[in-house]
């Protein structure tokens, strides 16, 4: 392959605007992660702790990763695999720096075979909100409902089918056509809705106990598997390290600003994630409930809310919607860029490409539901007792192995690999030394933060007691 063609158009189409990139990579940010992944590891991994070094994470490592992925995806314009490997080219180094893209792909699989089964939960809890059913029921039997909504795999695979097969559709519609003008409208009521159980929330008698819970921080709950865990929450909650930003970024015009995108994208999911915490922990206290219940933690504890509150049959159902909605926009970008992938690649149509992902991704999710029930297995990790079987492996091996390795790489990549001059043309920053800031964090705070971590992941039980 020439070097020059680096800077041809490809197949793919471009977003109508900056704001329309923004907004999509903020749907793809903003999804479960932030409203039910969020809480739960929270709830296990000591509250305020974690919160601080999500932060952190967030700041140091997260903001350049994700100007990293968005420079290199609009700068060759492709599906992540010949991103990497066109720009490795033109940059003189070796073609194997597509592995990231590969990576990357099968991550999005992974993560997305679990995450179509948690959106599926979600839809159940639409029709249950709407039934009227959690007004009657007490705290205790609330939780009963969905231990035994989970355990049955007949009725939680017709949600994950749901859920697969309407995301495969609007994948092979092409992100543009219907998905766009439903994130405009949807992304702000969702704001307005989480901000209207904080409300509810700060009524109730758990919310000092919540507040403290989330933001005062007790160092002794810092383990190195509460640091590892918050960073990995950081890459999955901003969608990073598997190309899902780099692939929008391979749509994104070339006058629009990187970083102020970037700043942007980070803080609204950020703080979506931070309200859903205030939502959830007064409540959870409040009713004497455990922050650490895990996965199931915003099904058992939303419908308690959503029983008492006047109206909560109408809010609940319209806030489960709205989450489904943050679902879907996030799901497309798990798959997005397998689907580029096969469109240049292989030359198949939009539509060919999307029902061949989206199905592998299903079939894959039948793992995660028999987890649940009939192939539970556990094992302990970091010292957190896992319960169940594979969609625990899939979840750790996607959030904390292959994304930050993932995001490792196109910092290293972007940072060492790409000639200064080219970084500086992409970036275009204002400011001489936003530029020297954000090259620092790309070439040695982000990779050896993280690179310390997963040493830590893989030779820390060394230093157990
Ligand atoms: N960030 C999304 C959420 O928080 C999930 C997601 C979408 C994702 N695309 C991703 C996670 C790519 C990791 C990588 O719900």
């Amino acid at each position: 392959m020439a070097t020059a063609d680096v800077h041809i158009n490809y197949v793919h189409a471009q977003w109508s605007s900056r704001w329309v990139f923004v907004l999509a990579a903020t749907g793809s940010a903003v999804g479960l992660g932030n409203i039910w992944k969020f809480p739960y590891m929270v709830g296990q991994g000591g509250g305020g702790a974690f919160v601080l070094v999500y932060l952190v994470c967030i700041a140091l490592v997260g903001i350049p990763i994700m100007m990293a992925e968005v420079l290199l995806g609009r700068r060759a314009r492709r599906s992540p695999v010949n991103t990497m490997r066109v720009l490795a080219l033109d940059e003189g180094a070796g073609a194997g720096w597509q592995f990231v893209g590969w990576l990357g792909m099968a991550t999005g699989f992974l993560i997305l075979s679990f995450y179509s089964v948690v959106a599926g939960w979600t839809l159940a809890y639409v029709f249950r909100t709407a039934s009227g059913v959690f007004a009657t029921q007490d705290p205790q039997q609330i939780k009963a409902l969905f231990g035994v909504f989970v355990t049955d795999p007949a009725k939680v695979l017709i949600w994950h089918t749901l859920f697969m097969v309407t995301t495969t559709v609007i994948v092979a519609r092409g992100v543009q056509a219907g998905l766009e003008k439903a994130v405009r409208f949807m992304m702000p009521v969702l704001l307005i809705l989480l901000l209207a159980l904080v409300f509810y929330a700060m009524g109730s008698s758990g919310f000092g106990q919540g507040i403290e819970f989330l933001f005062s921080t007790d160092f002794s709950r810092l383990t190195p598997g509460v640091i590892l865990g918050a960073m990995g929450q950081a890459f999955f909650s901003l969608s990073l390290g598997m190309g899902a930003i780099l692939i929008y970024g391979s749509y994104l015009p070339q006058s629009a600003s990187i970083a102020g995108s970037t700043f942007m994208i980070i803080a609204a999911d950020t703080a979506v994630a931070l309200l859903a915490g205030l939502a959830i922990f007064p409540i959870v206290f409040a009713n004497g409930l455990e922050p650490a219940a895990g996965p199931p933690l915003i099904f058992e504890i939303l419908p308690i809310a959503f029983g008492q509150m006047p109206g909560g049959g109408f809010w609940g159902t319209l806030f489960f919607v709205l989450l489904v909605f943050a679902a879907w926009t996030s799901a497309i970008s798990l798959i997005e860029p397998a689907v580029a992938w096969l469109t240049e690649t292989r030359g198949f149509r939009r539509m060919v490409s999307a029902v061949l992902t989206g199905g592998l991704a299903w079939l894959l999710g039948l793992l995660t539901i028999m987890s649940f029930s009939h192939w539970a297995f556990s094992f302990r990790f970091l010292g957190l007792e896992k319960t169940n079987g594979f969609f625990d492996i899939f979840d750790i091996l996607t959030t904390n192995i292959t994304l930050p390795v993932g995001g490792i790489l196109i910092a290293v990549f972007a940072g060492w690999k790409m000639q200064r001059p080219h970084l500086q043309d992409e970036l275009r920053l204002a400011s001489r030394a936003g530029f020297e800031v954000w090259l620092f964090l790309t070439r040695f705070v982000a990779p050896v933060m993280v690179g310390l971590l997963l040493l830590y992941l893989l030779f820390g039980h060394y230093f157990d007691a």
